[in-house]
């Protein structure tokens, strides 16, 4: 299973490839995640992307291009990967055909996840997440056991900072201007899927998994 997801910020990208990477034992490779880690640990390559991320604006290309294709190198990406937030702009996708090419290998499918307007920003704002192990959280739609503590390691959940409305308001504007033209970049390539996901996340997972079944490597 070699696939893309693609759609606006909050759409629940990153909730359902954490879960489709598990069923299928699928590596998912997130370059927001990899950003994150990276502000965390502040090397420079997150030293560079803070401000960027911060503002809700795109890092250069240069700088996950290169991220994501020393992770499509790693061994626990031969049973295919789920890539979540890359490509974003049409030199990104340009890039990942050049080395998928060179690999041999080809992308299944593209799922276009879409969510209206206002459940995005829904979402977005009532989001929390554990800074130690990345699991995700929503106040109302997936609330914690515990109010503000990660049910997985215990660590206090936060709200993200590009979660803030004004950073909202520029991810979704960056979105529209640079990355809804990969809609049509890959219909025209036969490979996309329209996902509705303003379901609950257990029915948009079934529909996902219904789509994707055919791609699963054993
Ligand atoms: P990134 O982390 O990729 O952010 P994003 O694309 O904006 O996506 P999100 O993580 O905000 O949303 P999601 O769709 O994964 O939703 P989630 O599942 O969490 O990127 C962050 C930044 O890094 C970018 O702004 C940029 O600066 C930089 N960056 C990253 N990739 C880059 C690239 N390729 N090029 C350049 N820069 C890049 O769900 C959201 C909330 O909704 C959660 O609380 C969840 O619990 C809830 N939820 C999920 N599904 C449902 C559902 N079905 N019903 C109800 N609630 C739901």
């Amino acid at each position: 299973m070699r696939v893309v997801f693609l759609g606006a910020p909050g759409v629940g990208k990153g909730t359902q490839a954490d879960r489709l990477a598990v069923q299928y034992q699928v590596a998912k490779i997130s370059t927001g995640d990899l950003l994150r880690e990276a502000v965390r640990n502040r090397t420079a390559l997150g030293l560079a992307a803070k401000s960027y991320m911060d503002q809700g604006s795109l890092v250069p290309d240069s700088v996950v291009i290169g991220l994501v294709r020393e992770k499509l190198a790693d061994p626990s990406c031969v049973n295919g990967f789920i890539l979540d937030g890359f490509p974003r702009t049409v030199p990104q996708a340009e890039a990942l055909g050049t080395v998928l090419v060179a690999k041999g290998i080809a992308l299944d499918r593209v799922v276009n996840f879409q969510v209206s307007r206002e459940d995005v920003v829904r979402r977005l704002s009532g989001r929390r997440s554990c800074q130690k192990c990345q699991a995700t959280f929503h106040v109302d739609f997936a609330p914690s056991k515990m109010d503000g503590v990660c049910d997985r390691c215990g660590e206090p959940l936060v709200q993200r900072s590009d979660d803030r409305r004004e950073a909202i308001e520029t991810r979704l504007k960056v979105y529209d201007e640079q990355t809804a033209p990969l809609v049509r970049y890959y219909d025209e390539r036969r490979l996309l899927f329209p996902m509705d996901a303003s379901a609950g996340v257990d029915a948009v997972f079934q529909h996902l998994s219904q789509e994707l079944a055919q791609y699963r490597a054993i």
